[in-house]
């Protein structure tokens, strides 16, 4: 099986890397902005007719969430054109394609977990990006699969752990939002669970994939303070106490029985995978 990975510079692509090297049986070609920009389409459809994939783990995205509400043309072409244009070339190739998506498709206005067929509503220009780009994706392809995920960090890349720690260290005393629930997500979990996906052939449609458990903002950095045995007190705050461009949604958890109950695979608890990545992380400092 040949998988053509876009984005593979950024958290989850870098994970999904690691991850190749146990899966000598897969073909990987793993790509980013230099190699592949996912907004050209000639280079796209020359990778394509070279390489031949059978699925394509489309990663890149634009990921600037407050940003975004400066750029939003470039949002727009990066997170709902560029996968509408790998979901057209993939058919034409026979490629199935997997297409990441977020949380901040909701409204967070939810008081039970988020099922996949919920509706939309989402809200600032990376929300509304990410939303138009599931759309696009699932018009141009019938076969394809769309991942959504919540709170991604990783030993690589820049995430909210890393944030926390370096803040941790050089302050000593933090303020994070409490007001906001979700579930953190590690990036070498959701790697694992795409690749379970992939090698099956998964059925076709939405799926939602994030760790185990529910806590805030708050409790994800005391979490972290703690775990990486930081010096620092962690106080809470609200959303009006911090404020920011783009709006975010008060509660996105998700419902993941249709992940679990397609693979019969348990997902990890999320304090657990966080401990997991945080000693990743003392080993790289
Ligand atoms: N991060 C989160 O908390 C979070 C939460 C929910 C869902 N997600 C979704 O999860 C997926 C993976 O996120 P991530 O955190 O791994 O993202 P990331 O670390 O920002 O990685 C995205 C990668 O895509 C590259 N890229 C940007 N524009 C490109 C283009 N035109 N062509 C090719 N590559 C391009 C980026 O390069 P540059 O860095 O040079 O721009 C970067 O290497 C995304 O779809 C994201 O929307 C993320």
């Amino acid at each position: 099986m040949k998988i053509l990975v876009t984005g593979s510079n950024g958290q989850l692509g870098n994970e999904l890397r690691l991850l190749a090297q146990h899966h000598i049986e897969l073909v990987f070609l793993f790509t980013d902005f230099e190699e592949l920009d996912i907004t050209d389409e000639v280079s796209v459809e020359k990778t394509f007719s070279a390489f031949n994939p059978d699925w394509i783990i489309n990663c890149a995205a634009y990921t600037a969430v407050d940003k975004a509400e400066q750029e939003p043309e470039k949002a727009m072409l990066i997170n709902a054109q560029a996968p509408g244009l790998l979901a057209i070339i993939a058919n034409k190739h026979n490629t199935r394609i997997l297409q990441v998506s977020t949380d901040y498709v909701f409204d967070g206005k939810n008081y039970k977990p988020y099922g996949e067929d919920h509706p939309k509503n989402p809200s600032g220009t990376y929300a509304i990006s990410k939303a138009a780009g599931e759309d696009n994706v699932l018009k141009n392809s019938k076969a394809a699969i769309i991942i959504r995920t919540s709170w991604l960090y990783s030993a690589f890349g820049a995430n909210f752990v890393k944030t926390i720690r370096k803040a941790g260290r050089e302050r000593g005393q933090l303020k994070v939002v409490a007001d906001q629930i979700g579930s953190p997500t590690w990036a070498h979990d959701l790697a694992e669970a795409i690749l379970i996906m992939v090698i099956r052939n998964a059925e076709a449609g939405i799926y939602h994939f994030s760790n185990e458990g529910v806590c805030s903002w708050y409790d994800f950095a005391k979490a972290i303070i703690e775990l990486s045995d930081i010096q620092c007190v962690v106080n809470p705050t609200d959303t009006a106490g911090y404020p920011l461009p783009s709006p975010r949604p008060y509660y996105s958890v998700f419902d993941k029985s249709k992940y679990t109950s397609i693979t019969q695979q348990s997902i990890p608890y999320w304090r657990d995978s966080l401990k997991k990545c945080i000693a990743l992380l003392n080993e790289q400092s």
